[in-house]
């Protein structure tokens, strides 16, 4: 069965890697590929597709909101997101799926523990945000969402169940208070690696910083982060998760996430 990647461009992508290396691992006779396909393409792309023997997909920038009307079906989780990033073909019905804040809390929790009482401050409130703070609202006793823009961060807020609230990112000293802080903000990303989008000041000992920007693997903020004493995640295990729930939903089957994680490596430092 063939798997793919539709985005463009897709040069640059682990996903092949990662997923190849699970299907070898579980002896699947199954190989993802990439498919870079522009924008004017996309529906036909996705009718070769359908014709095609294939297991599935993944979906990124730019298709994942324009993908949804060449599906037949969508999952709870892209209907809540309101993107697609993971399609299932189930005998030849394309059902839209969204991994993405599934995999990104997954790799949270396998790392930190199950949410409950803790308080989290979320940076930013782009499309990456907005996943997140789905997944973590209704989980958290409190949770802070902080942006460049304070207006999208008090938007995002008042669309949220829970004790949510939005600000802006002048707020950041109330870091200090919280169990969990999580970048997902583009700040940080090569080539503007000297950057972070907080204070360090505001870290210290016994909190959990999340960064979701994968490319360096270890940020400012993590740098920052492991001198103030705290314990820190990198984005590369939030790419791993939102793989780890497409693979599930493909084959049944749970991948080894150390293997994924490892083959997404290797293929992140060769590009350097
Ligand atoms: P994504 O889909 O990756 O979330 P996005 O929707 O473009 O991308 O959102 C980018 C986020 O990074 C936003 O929260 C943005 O803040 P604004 O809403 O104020 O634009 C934030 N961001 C980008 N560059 C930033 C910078 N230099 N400083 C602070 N925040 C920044």
């Amino acid at each position: 069965m063939n798997y793919y990647l539709l985005g463009y461009p897709v040069g640059h992508s682990v996903s092949p890697a990662m997923h190849n290396a699970a299907f070898k691992e579980l002896d699947l006779p199954h190989r993802y590929n990439l498919l870079e396909t522009r924008p004017e393409n996309l529906g036909e792309t996705v009718q070769g597709l359908r014709e095609n023997i294939m297991g599935g997909a993944n979906v990124t920038i730019p298709h994942k909101i324009e993908i949804i009307k060449h599906m037949d079906t969508l999952a709870a989780s892209a209907k809540q997101i309101g993107a697609v990033n993971t399609i299932e073909n189930r005998g030849g019905q394309l059902i839209g799926h969204n991994t993405d804040a599934s995999g990104g809390i997954k790799a949270l929790t396998e790392k930190y523990g199950e949410l409950n009482e803790n308080r989290v401050v979320l940076l930013g409130a782009g499309g990456a945000a907005r996943a997140l703070a789905q997944e973590l609202a209704p989980k958290v006793s409190e949770l802070v969402i902080l942006n460049r823009s304070p207006e999208k961060a008090e938007k995002l807020a008042h669309t949220l169940p829970g004790n949510t609230v939005g600000a802006g990112l002048c707020e950041q000293r109330v870091i200090n208070t919280a169990d969990i802080v999580i970048n997902a903000t583009s700040v940080g990303m090569a080539p503007n690696t000297s950057e972070s989008p907080i204070e360090a000041q505001y870290l210290r000992k016994g909190q959990l910083v999340y960064d979701i920007v994968y490319n360096p693997i270890k940020t400012r903020l993590m740098r920052d982060a492991e001198k103030a004493g705290a314990e820190t995640l990198g984005g590369l295990w939030m790419l791993v998760y939102q793989g780890v729930e497409a693979f599930k939903i493909w084959t049944d089957l749970e991948p080894n996430p150390e293997t994924m994680y490892r083959a997404a490596l290797r293929v992140l430092e060769a590009g350097h």
